[in-house]
């Protein structure tokens, strides 16, 4: 490739990352890829429902393939980091483009959810942190045994103040999401006003389906639904 034909398309590139448009599109693809994550990681922490080989194996499995996990890892890293950095500069731009505060901040169309956006996803960032080094690592974790996710997990939620904080936060991952996944078909374009309820109903099940079905883990330890073996 020429050097003037280099030049236009990295020009192209950052014109896209520069306009809002293209940030909104950054938020919403890699918030999507997160969203699958979420999808992918629900699906294997409800192994733990057929008991600890089940879940063990599993864990071995993704231990098995080193280089995989690392990819998986550094596409997760790189979607958070763009997911972050684009919605803080657009939250940003947003503000200083109305210097006046509206007298009411809860005006028509701003909902629980889209108000605390900026808050939750700061919030689930930190319980990603704390959340890695509880059940990978085992830095905060004073029963962990490596590899062993099953006896990691039960021995983990029977400490109600962790379980209370993992399902507070499950639920504001919840609106996160319930707000990020209609927002997500508006910022692609993918929007029109007849499918905008269904939409908003679709994105409430999948956010409720992620968020329940991983509050349902503690919620069973606690009940003594899934015990320690
Ligand atoms: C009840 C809910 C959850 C349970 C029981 C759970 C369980 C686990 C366990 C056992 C691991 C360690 C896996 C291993 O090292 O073999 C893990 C890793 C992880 N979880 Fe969760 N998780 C839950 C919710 C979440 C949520 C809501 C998020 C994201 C917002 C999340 C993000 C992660 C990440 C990023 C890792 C690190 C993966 C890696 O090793 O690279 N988890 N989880």
């Amino acid at each position: 490739m020429g050097a003037t034909a280099l030049d236009l398309k990295l020009n192209r590139e950052v014109g896209f990352y520069t306009s809002k448009v293209g940030r909104k599109a950054l938020v919403a693809v890699t918030g999507a890829v997160l969203f699958l994550y979420l999808v992918a990681h629900l699906i294997g922490n409800l192994q733990i429902l057929a008991g600890p080989e089940r879940i063990n194996a599993y864990a071995h499995l993704l231990h098995s393939q080193p280089a995989l996990l690392w990819a998986a890892r550094l596409v997760l890293l790189t979607a958070v980091g763009l997911h972050a950095l684009a919605t803080v500069q657009l939250w940003f731009e947003n503000r200083a483009a109305r210097p006046i505060r509206y007298q009411r901040p809860d005006t028509v169309q701003a909902t629980l959810a889209s108000r605390t956006m900026i808050v939750s996803g700061p919030l689930i960032a930190v319980f990603v942190v704390y959340h890695i080094l509880h059940f990978t690592t085992g830095t905060v974790h004073p029963k962990f045994v490596e590899l062993s996710v099953y006896n990691n997990v039960v021995t983990g939620f029977q400490v109600l103040a962790a379980s209370g904080f993992y399902i507070l936060i499950m639920a504001l991952i919840g609106l996160h999401l319930y707000h990020g996944l209609w927002s997500m078909f508006q910022s692609l374009g993918l929007n029109h006003p007849r499918y905008t309820p269904l939409i908003k109903r679709a994105a409430a099940v999948l956010a409720v389906a992620i968020a329940g079905g991983n509050i349902f883990i503690p919620v069973a330890v606690l009940a003594g639904i899934i015990r320690p073996v």
